[in-house]
């Protein structure tokens, strides 16, 4: 018992200690993204499916389910980094609700890079790949619409 508590004791003592050299770099809204990321997951025969493969070998995937003109559900899965998370949240987020004229227009690298506070030089390929991925899915919803029989994601 007196173990566990210590390795807990532990476990806590060095989550701080990461949490606290993330703040150095990071701001609020990545680290509680990345902490707690939305919308994560995938969505089965969407109506827009986009994936890419970043500079750094992460990939991001996103997923659109659409009402009429209206984006009502937008989701992702990725292999990425924590700043990866925070971004490919915040681009699912800035897209639902929005129609896909809107989402086309407002959901940019600048754009999620503004709503997250910046990020590291480092980390900035992560607000590309993740406006990318989306940008993908999006001309994936115009596709399919175009020619519904030339679906891009099947499912596995
Ligand atoms: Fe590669 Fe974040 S996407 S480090």
């Amino acid at each position: 018992m007196t173990k566990d508590k210590d390795l807990e004791k532990f476990q806590k003592a060095l989550q701080e200690q990461i949490l606290e050299q993330a703040r150095k770099e990071y701001s609020e809204e990545v680290i509680e993204r990345w902490m707690n990321p939305r919308n994560m997951g995938k969505i089965d025969n969407p109506d827009g499916y986009g994936k890419v493969v970043g500079v750094c070998g992460d990939t991001i995937e996103i997923f659109i389910r659409m009402e009429q003109d209206t984006i009502a559900e937008c989701t992702f899965v990725t292999d990425g980094c924590g700043a990866t998370l925070s971004c490919a949240t915040m681009a699912t987020e800035l897209a639902q609700g929005r129609s896909f004229q809107e989402a086309l227009a407002t959901v940019s690298t600048d754009v999620i890079l503004k709503k997250l506070g910046g990020l590291p030089e480092s980390n900035v390929h992560c607000a590309q790949l993740a406006s990318q991925s989306l940008r993908h899915a999006l001309a994936d919803v115009l596709h399919h619409r175009q020619a519904p029989w030339k679906q891009t994601y099947r499912k596995t």
